[in-house]
């Protein structure tokens, strides 16, 4: 791989546009000083000096696509809040340009952690589901946004925004578009027809079953395959990097990384690679490998979660 060189200019991909659908959240970070224990109940009192917030959810998976190189657009469903403005003024800075239904009733899905002494003390996750009225004005959105995007990006984090995700795929592959996954949950039939999904271990596991083998889990792959109707499945399996299971077969690549920091978001890494290089005109195979890297990249990186186009293809 190191020898290979850059598959797509980078003026190929700045063309290169991907659609991202899903559940956008906001990652808040607050860092405070402890100095004593409360006098109220045995807890320690953090006083807050710092703050920080990201983009999270399917806001880091657009993010992922802009850093890397391609446009993406991102459709969401937000609150009328605090977290949705905050969110708002980062999205404007990302280069990702937003397509955001406002519902007044919801609260922006919101992951605090409280940091103290350099370690995350609590986290409090703020949420509530979508409703169905301003999902279905999303789904019109949808339509509009379609012709312009030859590649759609299903972020599901299972926090309700992809409701009537069955019937953007079906849309979507009547206009021939890919439809790229990465799932939540264990009903995978509502991502049927679409062009790839992209489960990890733990996902995968929790609706085929476990595997013994690289046989059984090549047979369990393939039947899911069949089953709905994919083009493919790719399996993210962490320090054991990925296999995608196709009609041509199995093709496994090992993971990248020399160190690993943090793992946390290389699956959004991943997909959005993968998204951005078939916008571009790559096939899944081709551009695997350059997914599985940006992966290997990104878990070398402590915070950012982010690979650029000059780390991806120097
Ligand atoms: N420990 C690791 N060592 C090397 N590469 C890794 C490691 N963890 C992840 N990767 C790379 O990142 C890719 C995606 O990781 P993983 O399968 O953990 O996704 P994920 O569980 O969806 O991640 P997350 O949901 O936290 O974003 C892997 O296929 C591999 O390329
Ligand atoms: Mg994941």
């Amino acid at each position: 791989m190191n020898a290979q060189k850059a598959p797509l200019s980078q003026a190929q991909l700045a063309q290169a546009k991907v659609l991202v659908v899903g559940d956008v959240m906001l990652d808040r970070y607050w860092y405070g000083a402890v100095d004593r224990i409360s006098p109220e109940a045995p807890v320690p009192v953090v006083r807050i000096t710092r703050e920080e917030n990201r983009l999270g959810g399917c806001a880091n998976v657009a993010f992922n696509a802009v850093s890397v190189g391609a446009q993406a657009s991102l459709l969401s469903v937000v609150g009328d809040d605090e977290a949705s403005h905050l969110l708002q003024d980062l999205i404007a800075k990302s280069g990702i340009t937003p397509y955001f239904g406002r519902d007044a009733q919801l609260k922006t899905t919101v992951k605090l952690r409280i940091i103290g002494r350099q370690q995350q003390l609590l986290r409090l996750d703020f949420e509530n589901t979508p409703q169905n009225e301003v999902l279905s004005s999303q789904t019109q959105q949808f339509m509009q946004l379609l012709p312009d995007h030859p590649v759609v990006l299903f972020s599901d984090y299972g926090k309700g925004g992809l409701a009537h995700v069955t019937d953007m795929i079906a849309a979507a592959r009547k206009a021939k578009k890919a439809v790229l996954i990465d799932p939540k949950g264990s009903d995978f039939s509502r991502y049927a027809g679409a062009t790839c999904i992209t489960p990890n271990r733990a996902e995968l596991q929790q609706v085929v079953g476990g595997w013994n083998s690289e046989e059984e889990l090549s047979t369990k792959a393939h039947n899911l395959r069949q089953k709905l109707k994919l083009d493919a499945v790719l399996l993210t399996r962490s320090e054991e990097g990925m296999t995608l299971f196709d009609a041509r077969g199995a093709a496994h690549i090992a993971a990248q990384a020399r160190e690993v920091f943090d793992v946390t978001g290389a699956g959004d890494t991943v997909i959005a690679t993968l998204a951005a290089l078939v916008a571009a005109g790559m096939s899944l195979r081709e551009a695997m490998p350059w997914a599985n890297r940006a992966g290997g990249v990104v878990v070398g990186k402590f915070g950012t979660a982010t690979v650029s186009y000059e780390e991806l293809f120097a």
